[in-house]
């Protein structure tokens, strides 16, 4: 598992404001850093990614140069994961896109959490790079429901899986259930699930953080 805020860099000040009570109350700016800390993971993931050289030409010369050969699908768990995969975006500007509805079934306090999946959109996945982006990794039944959804689409050649915030019961959740092949890439791992099923200490509801409370 990659993380990212294990290095000292500028992440840990996005990660810091994303946190605080009171950053979180500009909503723009929780956005942005979302936004940010995606764009700086997938530089991280781009560094896996296969590359082909072709010819270029530049107004002085013709050279050579490196660009991205594998074909590229980021699928955005909604709605949480907007600002987080819009950095994703900003990066693999070429990708093709995909979207999943999930959310969590009402349920009470220590119940196990059960997710509905309501809406499905990607393209073909045979053969391409697929990054599943999810900005909470809590229980991590959104993305192994998710991704058992997604693969009816094709086989991809690699899956990678996105978060800012990670929780180990997550990552173990992951470990367990997941039977395809797959890298896990986080801005932070956490120290634990509350009874809620939220991240501690993380940052309490992405979702509402960046687009207010919902009914
Ligand atoms: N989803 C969130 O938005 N926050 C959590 O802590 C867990 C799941």
């Amino acid at each position: 598992m990659f993380i990212l805020d294990q290095q000292s860099s500028i992440a840990s000040q996005f990660l810091a404001e994303i946190r605080d009570v009171n950053t979180q109350k500009d909503p723009l700016r929780f956005r942005q850093n979302m936004r940010r800390l995606g764009q700086l993971l997938a530089y991280e993931i781009s560094k896996e990614l296969n590359y082909q050289t072709k010819a270029i030409e530049t107004p002085l010369t013709v050279s050579t140069a490196r660009v991205l050969e594998d074909e590229l699908v980021v699928i955005s768990i909604l709605r949480a994961a907007l600002p987080f995969s819009q950095g994703f975006q900003d990066l693999f500007d070429r990708a093709e896109f995909g979207f999943i509805g999930a959310a969590r079934k009402p349920h009470a306090e220590h119940e196990p959490v059960e997710i509905a999946l309501d809406y499905l959109a990607t393209p073909e996945l045979n053969n391409k790079v697929v990054i599943i982006v999810d900005p909470m990794l809590a229980t991590g039944k959104s993305i192994v429901k998710s991704i058992d959804s997604i693969l009816k689409n094709g086989a991809p050649k690699a899956l990678h899986i996105a978060t800012t915030i990670a929780a180990p019961e997550g990552v173990e959740y992951l470990k367990q259930n997941l039977n395809t092949p797959y890298s896990l890439w986080s801005c932070a791992l956490d120290e634990k699930l509350n009874e809620k099923y939220y991240i501690v200490p993380g940052l309490g509801d992405a979702g509402d953080l960046a687009f207010g409370e919902k009914l």
